[in-house]
C-alpha cells in the first residue's frame, strides 16, 4: 500500500458546486489596490460597500447593556422575541405590511438570509432569474444551491430596471425565484410603484415563480424618491415574496451581521432548518443591538442621506463633465454606475489600446492610483462602479484625476 503522504501528492478537490465561482473581482480590485497602498501609493478606494459613518452611539451602549445583562449566550434559532416584535413593527410601521412573529426570520446579515432561502428551494437544474447590473452574491449563492442563474440585461436606457416583457420572456417551467433590488448595487437605481406594476402582474400569472426583494437600501433613497416594497404593492402575491432587509446600510452596522426577512410561514420555518446546521443563531449582542436601532431615534438617517445625496450630486456631476463618461443618476444606495463606452478604443500613454471596462479600471488603478470596479463584475460593461461613501475631499481629489487621467487617452 502507498502511504505517502507528500506535499506534491495531495491534490485538493473543491466541490463542484463551488468550482465554477471565482474570488470576486471586487475583492481581487481591493486587495491589489491595498497592496499598491503598502508600497506607499496614494490609492483612493472606491470600492467599499458600506457607510462612512459610524454605527450611532445608543446602538452600541444597547449591547453593552445586553453584555452586562448576560444575554451572551445561544437565542432561538432564527431571531430573539424582541428582536421579530421590533422588525415586525418596522415592516408596519415604515412598509405598510404585516408579517407574524412566525413570518419573520432574522441572520447573520442579509447574505445569510438570501443563503438560507435559496439552500431551501433549489434543487440542481431549478433557474433563478437575476437582472444585471447586479450584486455579485445572488448568482453566486444560486450557484452554490445548485440551480442556475438567468442574467437579464437592464441597460442605462431603461433605468437599469427589469422590464416585464424580459421577465416573461425569462420565465420557464423551471424559474422558482426572480430576484429584485431596489435602490440597487450597484446601480443605484430603484423600482419606484409604476415600475414595479408591471412586473408583478406578469408574476400573477405565474404562481411558481417567487419573489426575493432586497430592500437593503431602503432608507438611502434621493430626491424624494418614494421608496415602495412588492408585498405592500400587491398583497395577492405576499404569500410567495420573501422581503429582505437588514441594519447595515441604514444603520452603519455591517460588522454586526444582522440581516432579516418577512415571508411566508413555511418558507421561514424551511430557511430556520438551513440556519440551524450553520450559525445556530444570530450573535445574541448584535440582536440585541438592532433592537434599539430598529425601535429607537431614526432622526439621523436623514442627515446621513442627506449628506449622501451632497456626495451622488457631487460624483455624477464631475463624471458627466468628463469626455467618454456617462453616468446615469441614481435614486438611490451609496453608489454610481458611469458609462465608459466613450473611453474604450483609446490608447493610455504606455501604449495599451483599452478594449474593456476591465481594462479601464486597470488604467485607472495603475495610472490615476483611484480603485473602482468594472461593470463586469456585476454582469453589465461596459460600466464601473464608484461606491461614494468616501469623504468629500477624497471624492474631489479621485474626479480630478480620473478626469486627469482620460485626458491622457489618445
Ligand atoms: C444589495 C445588497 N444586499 C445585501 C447585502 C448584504 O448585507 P449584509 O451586510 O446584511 O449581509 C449587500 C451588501 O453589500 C448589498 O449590497
Amino acid at each position: 500500500m502507498n502511504i505517502n503522504n507528500k506535499p506534491e501528492d495531495v491534490v485538493f478537490q473543491p466541490a463542484t458546486r463551488i468550482s465554477s465561482i471565482g474570488v470576486s473581482e471586487i475583492l481581487k480590485i481591493g486587495a491589489k489596490a491595498q497592496a499598491l497602498k503598502r508600497e506607499g501609493r496614494p490609492v483612493i478606494i472606491l470600492g467599499a460597500g458600506e457607510p462612512d459613518f459610524d454605527t450611532p452611539d445608543h446602538i452600541k451602549e444597547a449591547a453593552w447593556k445586553a453584555m452586562q445583562a448576560g444575554q451572551t449566550k445561544y437565542t432561538a434559532l432564527d431571531g430573539t422575541p424582541e428582536l421579530k416584535a421590533a422588525i415586525r413593527d418596522k415592516f408596519s410601521r415604515e412598509n405598510g405590511v404585516d408579517y407574524a412573529l412566525d413570518e419573520i426570520t432574522v441572520a447573520t446579515g442579509a447574505k445569510q438570509i438570501l443563503f438560507n432561502a435559496m439552500m431551501a428551494t433549489l434543487d440542481p437544474g431549478d433557474e433563478v432569474i437575476i437582472p444585471t447590473p447586479y450584486w455579485t452574491s445572488y448568482s453566486d449563492i444560486v450557484q452554490i444551491a445548485e440551480a442556475n442563474p438567468v442574467l437579464i440585461a437592464c441597460n442605462a436606457e431603461a433605468g437599469f430596471r427589469l422590464q416585464a416583457a424580459q421577465l416573461e420572456a425569462a420565465i420557464t417551467p423551471k424559474t422558482r425565484w426572480v430576484i429584485l433590488n431596489s435602490p440597487s448595487n450597484p446601480s443605484g437605481a430603484g423600482y419606484r410603484a409604476e415600475d414595479y406594476r408591471p412586473l408583478l402582474d406578469v408574476l400573477m400569472k405565474h404562481p411558481q415563480v417567487w419573489l426575493l426583494v432586497d430592500d437593503m437600501y431602503e432608507h438611502i433613497v434621493y430626491d424624494g424618491f418614494e421608496f415602495v416594497t412588492p408585498a405592500a404593492l400587491e398583497p395577492r402575491l405576499k404569500n410567495r415574496i420573501l422581503t429582505v432587509n437588514g441594519v447595515s446600510k441604514a444603520y452603519a452596522m455591517t460588522g454586526w451581521r444582522i440581516g432579516y426577512a418577512g415571508g411566508p410561514r413555511d418558507l421561514i420555518k424551511a430557511m430556520a432548518v438551513v440556519q440551524s446546521q450553520a450559525t445556530s443563531c444570530p450573535s445574541s449582542i448584535s440582536q440585541a443591538a438592532s433592537v434599539a436601532a430598529l425601535n429607537g431615534p431614526q432622526d439621523f438617517l436623514v442627515e446621513r442621506k442627506a449628506s449622501f445625496q451632497r456626495r451622488r450630486d457631487l460624483v455624477v456631476a464631475g463624471l458627466n463633465a468628463i469626455d467618454g463618461l456617462d453616468c446615469r443618476v441614481p435614486e438611490g444606495a451609496f453608489y454610481t454606475f458611469s458609462g465608459c463606452a466613450g473611453v474604450l478604443g483609446k490608447t493610455t500613454p504606455s501604449g495599451k489600446r483599452l478594449e474593456t471596462d476591465t481594462d479601464f479600471c486597470a488604467y485607472l488603478l495603475e495610472d490615476a492610483n483611484v480603485a473602482v470596479v468594472p461593470g463586469s463584475a456585476f454582469g453589465l460593461s461596459p460600466f464601473f462602479r464608484i461606491s461614494y461613501a468616501s469623504a468629500e475631499s477624497e471624492l474631489r481629489e479621485a474626479l480630478t484625476r480620473i478626469a486627469d487621467a482620460c485626458a491622457r487617452l489618445a
